[in-house]
């Protein structure tokens, strides 16, 4: 069993430190293509923290003795750069409800994570990992603010909420 969740924490880490990079693209094209002004500011800083994320899980990744998968790295780089040119010209609405309901998975990538440490013995690697869970909530929180009262809402129905900051670490 320890085995088991050594290897699931092994491959959630993978999977978050090619998702950080692809997300440290897809922002730097997002705030690049919105005018000046809070939300850009915003994003960028959102940026700046997804870069921070990979070199923590990177760290993670080293301790465990694990690699990145050259493979799942180059698909990703093509996503962020896709997603980074897509930004430019896909207006204002699909880059911020698309970057919601991808953070919205990237808080459940975390708390999963955060339980396959404790599972294999890895207590000391939880509080990072939650750290970087909570700070995906608000990012969340940040997206979904945006799109909440936007007309292409009536299109598009929101995506479930997570549930409040404070059960990240409840669990
Ligand atoms: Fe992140
Ligand atoms: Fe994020």
């Amino acid at each position: 069993m320890p085995i088991d969740a050594r290897a699931k924490l092994l491959r959630q880490l993978r999977g978050a430190y090619s998702g950080e990079l692809a997300a440290g693209y897809a922002y730097r094209g997002h705030w690049k293509s919105i005018r000046e002004g809070p939300d850009r500011t915003r994003i960028q800083q959102i940026e700046a923290e997804e870069w921070h994320h990979r070199e923590l899980v990177g760290d993670l990744l080293r301790t465990l003795g694990g690699k990145p998968s050259p493979f799942r790295e180059a698909i990703f780089w093509c996503i962020g750069r896709g997603i980074a040119a897509f930004c430019h010209v896909g207006g204002w609405f699909a880059p911020m409800y698309g970057a919601g309901r991808l953070e919205r998975g990237n808080i459940v990538e975390y708390e999963e994570a955060a339980v396959y440490a404790s599972e294999c013995g890895h207590d000391e690697m939880v509080d990072c990992i939650l750290t970087m869970a909570e700070v995906e909530w608000e990012h969340e929180f940040f997206f979904r603010s945006k799109v909440l009262d936007h007309w292409m809402l009536r299109i598009f129905k929101v995506w479930p909420a997570p549930p409040p900051k404070e059960t990240i670490r409840g669990g």
